[in-house]
């Protein structure tokens, strides 16, 4: 491999040549022997703020787990970074990337606290399923779906762990390709304005099932979709009550295309056969998760960790305050250029109908899931109507 150096957050790393492996000119991941993605320091710098915070929840340093590593950026890194680690478990399949894992464990002088495995990363976690040999937290970073590697990362989490998953697979999440959604999850996806709403909770929701088999209940605290992926953190906590609890935050989103009409029912509600509003046929995405996608504290305490050293620290912020103001609205989301171009009208400034639902009395933000959309407790009517009233001009 041709090498070069990066640096993420307080951490040196070798890295593949970017200017050796391009395809059309750019940097291709996939070229290289070794995978690393620049693009995804984002998701690592979130992943070393959301375990710093999380570190500070348990009563001892942590046993982590980074069981599909590329060169390592998540294992090395949270060793380097985080602080109250006290062993880090990285492991490959690829033959090409354990030498250069252990160059960057070498580079950042982490000998003692980092474990390298050549290994297939269910074999590894399944070698850690046993009481006593557990993680408090194991982030599952591969190709396309999470889906194979739940069962074993759940079995190798101890009681209050932190699972973090990442589905790259987001064509088949959000509804593009719907039978490989069903196959890799289990759910049907919805092509609707909100598909990335739907493709995080059926990828939580799917995680939520492998939990439940072993009477884990979850909590969801925090997740997001970016650039091309959906991320979850997820708290795994043993009790056949809160298992129950996780089992009835699980649902279908029904959806009329028509008329834009859509409701979260849970598992045991009786379905709508057709749209309540218009009464045309509707959609049924999921099984799904339909709870909180985020805890407000939780990234409350992420925006308080110091985030000086991070190359996206600006980004982050930005997140964090978005989904802090969407976490506690209802499941999906209204763009509100489909709502005028359903009443032919011109699109007014967002910001002009939040400040008019919330003043109605209704939960309303911005969403992180695309710029020009509102989340709202106001049913679609209501909505629809200060949107139109927004439209005209003054008498
Ligand atoms: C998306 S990359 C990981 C990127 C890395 N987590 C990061 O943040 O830079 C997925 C990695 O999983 C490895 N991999 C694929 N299948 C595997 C398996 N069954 N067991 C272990 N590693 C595997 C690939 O070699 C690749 O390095
Ligand atoms: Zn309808």
């Amino acid at each position: 491999m041709i090498f070069s150096k990066a640096k993420e957050g307080k951490t040196d790393l070798v890295v593949p040549d970017p200017a050796s492996y391009t395809f059309q000119g750019r940097y291709e991941p996939t070229k290289a022997p070794v995978f690393y993605n620049p693009r995804m320091e984002f998701s690592r710098d979130m992943a070393v703020l959301a375990l710093a915070v999380f570190s500070k929840t348990r009563d001892r340093p942590l046993d982590i787990c980074d069981p599909l590593a590329g060169l390592g950026a998540r294992g090395v890194r949270f060793a380097k970074e985080v602080g109250l680690i006290n062993k880090s478990v990285i492991g490959d399949l690829n033959d090409d990337a354990i030498p250069v894992i252990s160059e960057n464990v070498r580079f950042n002088k982490l000998e003692g606290i980092v474990e390298i495995f050549h290994k297939d990363a269910c074999l590894l976690l399944t070698e850690h399923a046993e009481p006593g040999k557990r993680f408090d937290y194991i982030d599952v970073d591969p190709f396309g779906t999470p889906s194979p590697f739940l069962d074993c990362a759940v079995r190798a989490l101890k009681n209050g762990g932190l699972l973090a998953i990442t589905a790259t697979d987001t064509a088949p999440l959000c509804g593009i390709y719907s039978k490989a959604c069903i196959r890799k999850y289990g759910g049907t996806p919805l092509r609707s304005e909100f598909c990335h709403e739907v493709g995080l909770r059926i990828m939580i929701g799917t995680a939520v099932r492998e939990a439940l088999k072993y009477d884990f209940g979850t909590e969801v605290l925090l997740s997001y979709s970016a650039d091309h992926y959906l991320r979850a953190y997820l708290r795994c906590s043993l009790g056949a009550k809160r298992g129950d609890s996780s089992a009835s935050s699980m649902g279908y989103i029904f959806h009329c295309p028509s008329c834009g009409w859509r409701c979260a029912l849970q598992l045991n509600d009786p379905w709508p056969c057709s749209c309540a509003a218009c009464g045309k046929p509707i959609k049924r995405g999921g099984p799904l998760w339909c709870g909180r996608l985020c805890e407000r504290e939780f990234m409350e305490r992420m925006l308080a960790e110091d985030r000086s050293f991070l190359n996206t620290g600006k980004r982050i912020e930005k997140l964090l305050n978005l989904l802090i103001s969407e976490s506690d609205k209802p499941p999906t989301y209204y763009v509100l250029d489909n709502i005028c171009s359903r009443l032919k009208r011109d699109v007014p400034p967002i910001s002009k109908i939040i400040e008019t639902l919330t003043s109605m009395g209704y939960e309303s933000s911005l969403t992180h899931f695309h710029p020009k959309a509102i989340k709202t407790s106001a049913p679609l009517d209501v909505l629809t109507k200060v949107v139109k009233d927004a439209g005209r001009h003054p008498e």
